[in-house]
């Protein structure tokens, strides 16, 4: 019995950790993404290492993408510019195919990813916090973010 509590606990916190997980996605991404995508984005070697398998999404949050490293998967400072974005609607400057290589996405379904994705979006910490051990924006990156999203207000 020892032994076994430990253990127990470690899978209650595990579960209960995924479960919270999963639920911040809603599931009509989560089954468009299991029936478009996740066909081939799944097992141990998903193509370019990315799953979109139903517990694996959160993953591509914030995760550089491999065709080009500079860019996010899933970029919650600039959900607009997310990788899986423009490949999904193909967009110019892409490496590969669009995605799914097979059949485009419909509007509507295009549409489903980039409500979640946009809404996403994490506003810069406040100047205060920039250097302080929490902070996580270089000033160059903070000043070009305040610009950008002041531009977009106009
Ligand atoms: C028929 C199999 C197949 C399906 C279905 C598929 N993909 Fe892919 N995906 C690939 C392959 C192969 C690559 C790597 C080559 C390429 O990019 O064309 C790839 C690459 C990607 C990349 C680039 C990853 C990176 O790190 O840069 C993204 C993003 C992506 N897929 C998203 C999706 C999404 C979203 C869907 C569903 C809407 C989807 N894929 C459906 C096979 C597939």
């Amino acid at each position: 019995m020892k032994r076994i509590l430990p253990v127990f606990l470690a899978l209650l916190i595990v579960a209960a950790a995924g479960a919270w997980a999963a639920e911040k996605i809603p599931g009509e991404v989560t089954s468009l993404l299991q029936k478009r995508c996740a066909v081939c984005h799944k097992g141990k070697t998903p193509p370019q290492g990315l799953s979109w398998q139903a517990d694996k999404v959160a993953e591509a949050i914030d995760a550089a993408s491999r065709e080009f490293p500079e860019m996010k998967i899933i970029d919650t400072a600039s959900p607009e510019s997310s990788y899986v974005l423009k490949k999904v609607r193909g967009d110019k400057g892409i490496k590969g195919s669009r995605m799914p290589p097979t059949q485009a996405l419909g509007a509507d379904e295009i549409k489903v990813l980039e409500t979640w994705i946009l809404g996403l979006k994490k506003f810069p910490a406040p100047v205060s916090a920039v250097g302080s051990p929490g902070g996580n924006y270089r000033i160059g990156d903070f000043d070009f973010r305040i610009g950008f999203n002041i531009f977009r207000t106009f």
